[in-house]
């Protein structure tokens, strides 16, 4: 039988957030932190933010993730920002593959691939996207699209690096718009998705491994979709963009956590 991990919380904040509204912001979750300490908490800013996020985390139990990362080191890449340049900046975790990523700047599975390889050899934890579209969904085509993502995406992954992975499963149809998936509609997938792990690595590590839910994650919501058996966390956009809604949304899969204990 498998136990509820604690609650895993990642705000991505997408492109939104200057450097003065980073400080408002973290300056209220850094407060709000203390209460919350059976949740891990990561916030996402975008990269101008990372290093003022960096400082105003120190010594806080807060995490520090970035939205994107380039598979090489260093060199003549104009724009990218590489795995060695996130660490130093203080970064543990780093968001692959997200779906905006996918659609407006043609990341593939094989460069999800390379990302998340590179990540792990900076010692960052890659946080890798996957999901289907509304198409998809209506055309009965969820598992073979998550499926297939898994496969090519995960490539070449050993079981110690596999471990140190955490997936997030973000239905595109329900980013943004306020239609979250229905608990069971999100545990569907994130079940057929640990079972895909097991199927791979054995049911240790598959059930040891952090699976997220992403899409319209909100106060209203975070509890119910907490409850599910497969449901490690969220993924949260929108909602992490206010500290009251951000902490709502932690405390609710807490609440969810605790019942379970
Ligand atoms: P929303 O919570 O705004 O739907 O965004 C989800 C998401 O894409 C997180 O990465």
């Amino acid at each position: 039988m498998r136990h509820k991990k604690p609650p895993f919380i990642a705000g991505n904040w997408k492109m939104h957030m200057t450097i003065p509204e980073t400080r408002s912001l973290l300056s209220a979750l850094v407060k709000a932190g203390p209460d919350l300490p059976e949740a891990q908490l990561v916030v996402i800013p975008p990269f101008t933010a990372l290093s003022e996020a960096a400082k105003l985390l120190l010594d806080t139990l807060i995490q520090l993730g970035a939205q994107n990362l380039f598979w090489e080191e260093k060199g003549a890449y104009t724009g990218e920002i590489s795995g060695p340049m996130l660490s130093d900046t203080g970064c543990r975790y780093v968001v692959i593959g997200h779906s905006e990523r996918r659609q407006y700047f043609d990341e593939t599975d094989g460069s999800v691939n390379k990302k998340i390889f590179a990540a792990l050899k900076s010692g960052l934890i890659p946080i890798v996207c996957i999901g289907e579209t509304l198409e998809e969904r209506e055309a009965k085509q969820t598992i073979p699209k998550v499926e297939s993502q898994l496969r090519q995406g995960l490539s070449g992954l050993s079981a110690a690096q596999f471990s140190e992975i955490i997936l997030a499963y973000e239905p595109i149809w329900a980013i943004g718009t306020g239609r979250t998936a229905t608990p069971a509609q999100a545990e569907e997938v994130q079940a057929f998705i640990r079972a895909k792990l097991a199927e791979k690595h054995g049911n240790e590590a598959a059930s040891c491994a952090i699976i997220i839910y992403g899409g319209s994650v909100k106060p209203a919501n975070s509890y119910s979709l907490f409850k599910e058996k497969n449901i490690d966390g969220f993924l949260v956009g929108g909602a992490s963009l206010e500290a009251e809604s951000f902490i709502q949304i932690t405390k609710e899969a807490i609440r969810a956590y605790k019942e379970e204990q």
